[in-house]
């Protein structure tokens, strides 16, 4: 009826407002506010609300509404409360976010009305705050699709997991991956919060993954079947929006005219992330890694990334005369756009998911040196499932390193990998055309936000 379909225009029209709240870490804030500006083309309103820790330049972003709540994190006054563990921040604004986002939320709905609250998985303390103000809650979930069913299995102790397609790639697993995931912060606060993840994951109306189809689909499978709410992966969100303007730390671009001098694919790029750490041991024998191998590189030390230095004090004596014009070493580089760089060579990486999937969007092999959380998972697909990379970990000698290093870049064997790279690559531009499956799963998030 004409009354009907009047009905659904104005429903449609009063949909457009979106409530976004990034998790406050580098990894988690690229992906938000890539998403942010993924739907604000399609014609939604964005207000963002984030913690002061870590708040987003918002100057980048003049199309979208900024709101700030208060985190207590500077205010906390508990001396047995260890912050210096990312886990044990997050589980901590869990709990004092509570008050300051309830009360910020509900004054908004009051004047606004928003079509649904999009929060990073991260936050599992706002679904039942979306519950009492009757607001639909979607969750977008950084990493891989792959570990959604890692975790749930590890945490939960949930067996049925193994019944499904995913069985086979689960059992790559070794002991040692295995405990990496849990190594990131205390082994009590990772299991509180993957398992409340997990389980507010459930309660949500729908998961957005920085992800396609092509690449993870038996996880995809394995998540359907246990989640009863639709999964969207949307395509790599970088190939719609860099995340360079989300940055939180000064890219130096000096980096990019180094390459420009560099031949093609000769350069090793390696970089660790915003947040990973490492001992002094395993710096020097990355750096004489990097020496062995003979190869060009360029090469990301965040400050305070080596425990105990605030920079580059503890790279070996001699190191720098030894690699002379080979080596280039910045504090923080735009990254998307190094890797897209055709000096590029292969990327020596802690597979991060944002890193994993930048790399594989620009076809460039991967030297896989996973840290903890979700990047043992990571990093086993991309060297047994994917095969587009090798595996590096400091139980091997300097001069094993910079045989793995070279063979990615440069031997006869590393010519598989680099060509299955190149496929891949293929795979996701496919993906993103029209009809292809990331792009017709964005087309269906559209509408699934306009029918609430
Ligand atoms: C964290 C977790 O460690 C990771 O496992 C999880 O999947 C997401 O959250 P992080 O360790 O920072 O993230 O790694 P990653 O996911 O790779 O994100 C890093 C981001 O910083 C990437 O978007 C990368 O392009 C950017 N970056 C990195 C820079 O812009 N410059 C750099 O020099 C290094």
């Amino acid at each position: 009826s004409n009354q009907g379909q009047a009905a659904t225009m104005v429903s449609r029209f009063n949909n457009r407002t979106l409530v976004l709240f990034p998790l406050p870490f580098q990894g988690h804030i690229n992906p938000m506010l890539q998403l942010a500006n993924i739907l604000y083309t399609k014609g939604f309103k964005i207000i963002i609300i984030h913690t002061d820790f870590n708040s987003p330049n918002q100057s980048n972003y003049p199309q979208f509404t900024f709101r700030s709540i208060s985190d207590g994190l500077s205010k906390s006054k508990d001396e047995s409360l260890n912050l210096e563990t990312v886990n044990n921040v997050i589980n901590f604004m869990n709990k004092s976010c509570i008050e300051p986002f309830t009360i910020f939320l509900a004054k908004l709905l009051e004047v606004e009305h928003a079509a649904c609250l999009i929060t990073d998985s991260l936050w599992p303390f706002t679904q039942s705050v979306a519950d009492s103000l009757k607001l639909k809650r979607i969750v977008l979930r950084t990493s891989s699709m792959a570990c959604v069913p890692v975790y749930a299995t590890f945490a939960l102790g949930e067996k049925s997991y193994f019944k499904t397609a995913i069985k086979e790639e689960l059992a790559l697993m070794t002991e040692n991956d295995i405990e990496k995931v849990y190594k990131g912060g205390s082994e009590k606060g990772n299991k509180e919060l993957i398992y409340n993840m997990i389980k507010e994951t459930k309660a949500s109306s729908g998961i957005i993954f920085n992800t396609f189809k092509e690449l993870e689909e038996p996880a995809l499978l394995a998540i359907s079947q246990d989640f009863k709410i639709p999964s969207f992966p949307i395509g790599p969100f970088h190939k719609y929006f860099p995340a360079s303007s989300s940055s939180l730390l000064e890219q130096d671009r000096s980096s990019i005219s180094w390459l420009d001098h560099q031949p093609v694919s000769s350069v090793v790029y390696v970089s660790f992330g915003s947040i990973a750490q490492m001992g002094e041991a395993e710096f020097t024998k990355m750096a004489w890694g990097l020496a062995y191998s003979k190869q060009c590189f360029l090469w990301v030390v965040r400050p305070g990334s080596v425990s105990g230095c605030e920079w580059l004090e503890s790279l070996p004596k001699g190191f720098m005369e030894e690699v002379g014009e080979r080596g280039c070493i910045v504090k923080w580089a735009p990254q998307q756009e190094v890797l897209a760089h055709k000096a590029i060579g292969s990327f020596w990486t802690h597979n991060g998911w944002n890193s994993t999937l930048e790399s594989i969007c620009e076809g460039v092999p991967m030297i896989c040196s996973p840290c903890s959380y979700d990047q043992p998972i990571n990093a086993r697909y991309v060297t047994d499932v994917w095969k587009i990379g090798v595996k590096v970990d400091n139980k091997m000698s300097r001069e094993e390193i910079g045989i793995a290093i070279k063979r990615a870049i440069t031997e006869k064997e590393g010519e598989k990998i680099r060509q299955r790279s190149k496929s891949l690559q293929e795979k996701v531009n496919q993906s993103m055309q029209k009809g292809g499956s990331a792009y017709q799963s964005l087309e269906s998030l559209v509408e699934y936000i306009l029918s609430f």
